[in-house]
């Protein structure tokens, strides 16, 4: 294997005693992602969304292997909703960003991954609308109860952020009130591919924050903001928050994308085989920020930061990066 530093975390915030504006800052600086436990999670729903994500998954390789064709599938919106199937995204990456990691990451052109994009919007207002797999009569019950748990949390340490930046305790919140956060299940296949398959290659999220959970089998690496990768495995009952794009933007770079792939462990082959279980599903949340947000340094970050980006509204912005990504 290369060169892949020991497998560590940083310390986990409980969001049921206060937060200081230190340790939140001291998070990102020294590991540029924050683990934080939320009581009011019911880890239950949490369960039943994985389940119901392995099937589905499972259910729709199966029909692409057998009809060549798959459903739920919209590429007129450049599968911004509903299903993703393999190799049709490409990972998102600076090339410039190369020359800041000490662990080089291995590049690969297209991600083998499955996806599923679930919106959701606080206004109701869903353009294009959030789309229901026929054969699936609890999927839209099971997904939005496992997202709103995931909001609920992001919510509260974005209140945490905003103080941290010294904003008012609601100004993320009043900036993400009216965009679209995607539910996000991704589904490996662990069966199909060869140890080390890139799942997701080296990339950054285009979004404001990526909210995961554990999922079920390891293979998470990130690359901490000193350029090294380590695997990151989230503990139990724990929510992991990782800065994407626009987080960067916002913070004048002082706290950048964090970047990460996900691949094909042994250890993820071995178990995929001893619980016979093919899909490996993550529970991500991508929270977005408003379209008219305009993306530019914090009041905060101004001495802090030497980024003269031009500033630019989410919605040019967001425009931009998904050209790039070039969907079939
Ligand atoms: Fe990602």
């Amino acid at each position: 294997m290369r060169n892949i530093s020991k497998y560590r975390f940083s310390s986990i915030i409980d969001l049921s005693n206060r937060v200081s504006n230190d340790q939140i800052h001291s998070q990102l600086k020294n590991y540029g992602y924050l683990l934080v436990k939320d009581k009011r999670i019911d880890w239950k729903a949490n369960e039943e969304y994985f389940d119901l994500m392995e099937q589905y998954f499972e259910k729709r390789a199966l029909q692409l292997e057998q009809s060549g064709k798959v459903d739920d599938c919209f590429p007129q919106y450049k599968y911004q909703i509903g299903l993703g199937y393999e190799n049709i995204g490409k990972p998102n990456y600076d090339k410039e960003s190369l020359k800041l990691m000490i662990d080089q990451p291995i590049l690969i052109d297209r991600d083998p991954k499955w996806k599923y994009f679930w919106p959701y919007r606080y206004d109701g207002q869903y353009n294009p609308p959030q789309w229901v797999p026929k054969d699936f009569p609890n999927f839209e019950r099971i997904m939005n109860k496992w997202q709103i748990q995931l909001l609920r949390t992001t919510e509260l340490v974005l209140e945490i952020l905003s103080l941290a930046f010294n904003e008012k305790q609601d100004f993320f919140y009043n900036n993400m009130n009216k965009a679209t956060h995607l539910l996000s299940p991704i589904g490996c296949d662990l069966q199909k591919h060869q140890i080390n398959t890139r799942f997701s290659g080296y990339h950054y999220d285009l979004n404001f924050i990526t909210i995961h959970t554990k999922s079920r089998f390891p293979g998470l690496f990130v690359w901490l903001p000193n350029g090294k990768r380590v695997e990151l495995r989230i503990p139990e009952q724990t929510v992991l928050l990782q800065p994407g794009k626009l987080f960067e933007l916002m913070t004048g770079g002082v706290y950048k994308a964090g970047y990460h792939e996900a691949f094909l462990t042994e250890e993820a082959k071995r178990e995929s085989i001893k619980q016979n279980k093919r899909w490996r599903v993550t529970s991500t949340l991508f929270a977005m920020l408003n379209d008219d947000t305009i993306l530019q340094t914090m009041p905060y970050f101004k001495d802090l930061s030497n980024c003269n980006q031009a500033p630019i509204s989410v919605k040019e912005q967001f425009q931009k990066e998904l050209n790039k990504l070039s969907y079939v």
